[in-house]
């Protein structure tokens, strides 16, 4: 009998600028991921990966891609089972890196579960999963209602670390438990050409 493979959980760090409160909220919520033990996790910072603008001459969809940044891209998104973006509300939305980092690429998106682990001031973060709810779901992905929504000023200290709470600990478990469900349904619906 052949050992069940563990879904991969792709966990997308949304924010890039210096002195960011994304990286700690990332590491927790890649914490919890590690604790659940469903899944293979890999992380994808937007600061490390670095992508230049949007520089393929084609459209993502036909997948002729000609910067090797892109086919690495590529590789890593076609390989996540499930997708959590950590990411901060900006003027009511999501960040410009995550949105051009999802526009590189099309079909590999296609057919996967999302969560949000989203955080910001007194809407923590809400307003940017409500503007990229239909961003993910153009792309083919399936956004969860499951949700972690952190309110900095109670959860990130004067010295930038992160601190939990039991509330912020069972939302982590439920996106995971959600994902955790979703994500074999999904790799054999991507198995039906
Ligand atoms: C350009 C910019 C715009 C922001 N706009 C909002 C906003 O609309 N709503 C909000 O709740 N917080 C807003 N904030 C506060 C951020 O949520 C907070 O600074 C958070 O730490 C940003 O994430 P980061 O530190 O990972 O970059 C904004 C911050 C920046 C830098």
């Amino acid at each position: 009998m052949t050992a069940e493979r563990r879904p991969r959980l792709e966990i997308i760090v949304a924010s890039t600028r210096p002195g960011r409160a994304g990286r700690v909220i990332a590491d927790w919520f890649i914490e919890q991921a590690e604790q659940h033990s469903g899944f293979d996790i890999h992380v994808t910072d937007l600061a490390e990966l670095n992508l230049p603008l949007l520089d393929e001459p084609e459209h993502p969809a036909l997948r002729r891609y000609t910067k090797q940044h892109t086919r690495d891209w590529s590789a890593t998104v076609d390989a996540a089972d499930a997708i959590v973006f950590v990411m901060p509300e900006y003027n009511h939305s999501f960040t410009a890196p995550l949105k051009n980092a999802l526009d590189f690429l099309s079909q590999e998106w296609r057919d996967k579960p999302a969560a949000f682990v989203s955080y910001g001031g007194i809407s923590a973060g809400t307003r940017a999963v409500y503007a990229l709810r239909p961003v993910v779901s153009a792309l083919g992905m399936m956004p969860i209602n499951a949700q972690v929504a952190v309110p900095i000023r109670t959860h990130i200290t004067a010295d930038k670390q992160f601190r939990s709470d039991d509330a912020l600990d069972a939302a982590a478990k439920a996106v995971l438990d959600n994902l955790a469900r979703l994500a074999p349904a999904f790799t054999a619906l991507r198995a039906v050409k």
